[in-house]
Order: structure tokens, then C-alpha cells, then sequence
């Protein structure tokens, strides 16, 4: 669904990624190391068009980026859920209309779709706190309501930047259940993380593949995680 073939990216200077294959095939598991700078940002922004390659080509659901272009963006967009770093909401927003706002960006009203919404809150277990504003929230609740605002227009595609990064660990575990969940009904997922621990637990659970960026290149990790 979404593919990168002998991608190199570059923000000016030395090139940060050189000649990146990966494909994300639906229903796969992919986790993505490395040490911090190593460039697992940028290769998530290059997978939803946040910026685009410098040489080689990234392919989205069949249509390569550069024919898709900006007017484009939003379309493809619709079907990749993005789990940010920092997971930002608008404070004077509820919850609730936090998490809806890609629908209400798209045109639907959460009204329409509240029986949905109020199940997919459920689901990341913040049903109590659907009035809730976001600084009221701890960390972890925001991280899972980051995963549902970003399910909610039910992508194929689910690409995670550290979504654990500031959880404790019994945290973690709940939110990799809920990527598990969403790999089981068939989606991609792509998790950039430099926890360890979170990939050997995942790997109990999924056929998961894990990949390093190492000296600018894509590795396949193998058990010397
Ligand atoms: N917008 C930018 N302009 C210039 N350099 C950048 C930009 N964004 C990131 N970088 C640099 O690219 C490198 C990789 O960053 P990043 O992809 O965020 O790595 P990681 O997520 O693995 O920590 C870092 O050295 C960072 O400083
Ligand atoms: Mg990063």
C-alpha cells in the first residue's frame, strides 16, 4: 500500500537516508530503530507525503508521490492514520471533538457518526473522559486518544512516531494491544521506536518485522535486539 523503492532523502546537506526499500503490505507489522537522529521521522514524513524524496521513488496506494502532488495529499492522507511524536489537540477542544476532527475536517459531523465515535473511544478506553479537554488529560490517555483521532477515518495504513515515548510500561503494553488489534483486522503498521523492550513483547504477540536504520541504510534487525 505503501511503497519505497531505492529512496534517498536529503535536508540539504549529506544525505540523511540513501537507497530505502520497504514495503508495507496490508495486514504487515513493521517496527522501525535506531538511535535518536538516525532519521525514523523523516522516513515516516516521507511515507505520508510529508516530504518527498530526493531521489528514488515512494509509492502510495499504487499512485507514485510526485504524480499524486499537494493537491493529492489529502486524499491519500485519508488513508493513513498518523500517530505524531508529540500528539498535539486544540485545548479549548473536547476530547471528543479532538478525536473527530479529521471527520469534521472531511465534512461529517460527529453527531452522525456518534455511535461510532463513542465505540472507538471505548475501545482506547476513554469513554469517562469524552468532555474532558486535552492539558486535563495524562499522558498516556492522550496517546491513546492520538491513536483513535487517528483511526477514525479508518485507514489502511497506520504509521506511529514513538507513541510509547512517554509512557510507562504497562501503558505501552496497552497500546501496543491496540496496534496488535489493528493489525489483526488487516492493517498496516509502521511503529518508529527506540524501546526495545516494547519490540521483543510485540513480537510474542505478531509476525512482526523489525528494521534499523543504520549508516543511513535500511537493515532488517535480526535476534541481536
Ligand atoms: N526540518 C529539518 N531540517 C534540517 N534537518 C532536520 C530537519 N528535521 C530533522 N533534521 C535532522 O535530521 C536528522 C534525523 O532526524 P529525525 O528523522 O527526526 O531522526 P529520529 O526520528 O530517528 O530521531 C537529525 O539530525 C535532525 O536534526
Ligand atoms: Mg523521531
Amino acid at each position: 500500500m505503501i511503497e519505497l523503492n531505492e529512496v534517498s532523502y536529503s535536508y540539504g546537506g549529506d544525505a540523511l537516508l540513501s537507497d530505502i526499500s520497504l514495503r508495507l503490505a496490508p495486514g504487515s507489522f513493521h517496527f522501525l530503530t535506531g538511535p535518536s537522529g538516525a532519521g525514523k521521522s523523516t522516513l515516516l514524513k516521507l511515507c505520508y507525503m510529508e516530504l518527498m524524496a530526493t531521489q528514488g521513488t515512494v509509492t502510495l496506494f499504487g499512485r507514485p508521490a510526485h504524480e499524486i502532488g499537494r493537491d493529492g495529499v489529502a486524499s491519500v492522507r485519508r488513508r493513513v492514520g498518523i500517530v505524531h511524536q508529540d500528539c498535539q489537540f486544540l485545548d479549548h477542544l473536547p476530547l471528543l471533538e479532538n478525536v473527530a476532527l479529521p471527520l469534521t475536517v472531511s465534512g461529517q459531523s460527529t453527531e452522525a457518526n456518534m455511535a461510532e465515535m463513542q465505540e472507538l473511544l471505548a475501545w482506547v478506553g476513554l469513554s469517562s473522559k469524552l468532555r474532558a479537554l486535552p492539558p486535563e488529560l495524562s499522558g498516556g490517555e492522550r496517546q491513546r486518544a492520538a491513536l483513535a483521532r487517528a483511526v477514525v477515518m479508518s485507514p489502511d495504513v497506520i504509521l506511529a512516531d514513538e507513541p510509547t515515548g512517554n509512557l510507562d510500561w504497562e501503558m505501552s503494553l496497552r497500546l501496543l494491544t491496540l496496534l496488535v488489534e489493528l493489525n489483526r483486522m488487516g492493517k498496516a503498521i509502521l511503529v518508529a521506536t527506540h524501546d526495545l523492550n516494547l519490540i521483543r513483547q510485540a513480537k510474542a504477540q505478531v509476525a512482526a518485522r523489525v528494521l534499523r536504520i543504520k549508516d543511513r541504510r535500511l537493515q532488517l534487525a535480526g535476534a541481536d535486539l
